[in-house]
């Protein structure tokens, strides 16, 4: 009984803290209830002044390691929004590339909604196949770190120095696979990505993470932590061995 009155609270501490608007009652957590074919029309044919998606985030919407596009395909559609939402509201900068701002300024709440939701609904294959290809990368002088120290520093942290590193899996869950709707899907992103946006935090660069979270893990990372966790991450697998099934399959 104790047990069920705590569900049904966390239940409605995130009913509360996510508008109801947005909620499937039918899922295991908080969907984007946005109009799916509206978002893929914008993300493959771009809208007004909007350039495609597609254009630098994939076809695929795997992103692109050359670019240094995040991917967005099977992301949680609530952290997407809230993404596009900072941009447009310029709590998040830019500063890879200097267009998500005006790309997300230049479509209406209703579209920001419907594009994360289409990108959310994409199913990838998360079994470690969908991130970067590390040798392809250090062949092309890409400085790449090692998978077995950042999947210790994932899983485990590093808690035996000076500036502790917390685990990631503490918040992101295992192997990254992302903690709905607040912590996003980290493992299977693109290798670049992780490592600019975890420089960004540490200097500051970036601060659109609710309270100071990121900010406060990644100003405790050395460089090399960060291309270990790096690598580790975008090769990481959703499933431990003998175990298909996550808490947030699709
Ligand atoms: C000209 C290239 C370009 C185009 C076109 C583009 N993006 Fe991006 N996008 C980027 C880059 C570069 C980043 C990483 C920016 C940063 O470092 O903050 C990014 C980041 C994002 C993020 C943040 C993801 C995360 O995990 O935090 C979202 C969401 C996003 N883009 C959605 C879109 C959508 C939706 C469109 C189409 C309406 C779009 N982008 C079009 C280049 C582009
Ligand atoms: C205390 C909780 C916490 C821990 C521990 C944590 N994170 Fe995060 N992380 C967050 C939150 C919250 C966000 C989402 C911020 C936002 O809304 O923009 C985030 C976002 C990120 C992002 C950006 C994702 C994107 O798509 O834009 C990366 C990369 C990241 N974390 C990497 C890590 C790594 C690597 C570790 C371990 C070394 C780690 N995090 C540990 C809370 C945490």
């Amino acid at each position: 009984m104790r047990r069920f009155i705590t569900a049904v609270s966390a239940a409605a501490f995130l009913l509360g803290a996510v508008a109801p608007s947005v909620v499937n009652a039918s899922a295991q957590y908080p969907r984007g209830n946005g109009n799916i074919s509206n978002g893929k029309d914008i993300y493959f044919n771009g809208k007004g002044d909007v350039p495609a998606c597609a254009s630098c985030h994939g076809q695929d919407g795997l992103g692109d390691d050359n670019l240094g596009t995040p991917r967005l395909a099977g992301q949680f559609a609530i952290f997407l929004r809230k993404q596009l939402e900072d941009y447009a509201t310029d709590k998040r900068q830019d500063t890879t590339m200097f267009v998500m701002n005006a790309n997300a300024k230049g479509l209406s709440p209703a579209d920001r909604n419907d594009v994360a939701t289409y990108l959310e609904s994409i199913k990838v294959k998360n079994d470690g196949s969908a991130g970067s290809n590390l040798k392809e990368l250090a062949a092309n002088g890409v400085e790449v770190g090692l998978t077995h120290k950042g999947k210790s520093l994932v899983e485990f942290g590093q808690g035996n120095r000076a500036k502790p590193v917390p685990a990631c899996r503490s918040c992101h869950g295992y192997n990254g696979r992302g903690a709905p709707p607040v912590y996003p899907r980290i493992g299977g992103q693109k290798y670049v990505y992780l490592v600019n946006q975890l420089k960004k935090w540490r200097d500051g660069s970036r601060t659109n993470d609710p309270r100071g979270q990121m900010q406060a893990v990644a100003r405790n990372m050395t460089d090399e932590d960060i291309k270990n966790a790096a690598a580790y991450l975008t090769v990481a697998s959703d499933y431990s061995s003998g175990n298909f099934f996550t808490p947030y399959d699709h």
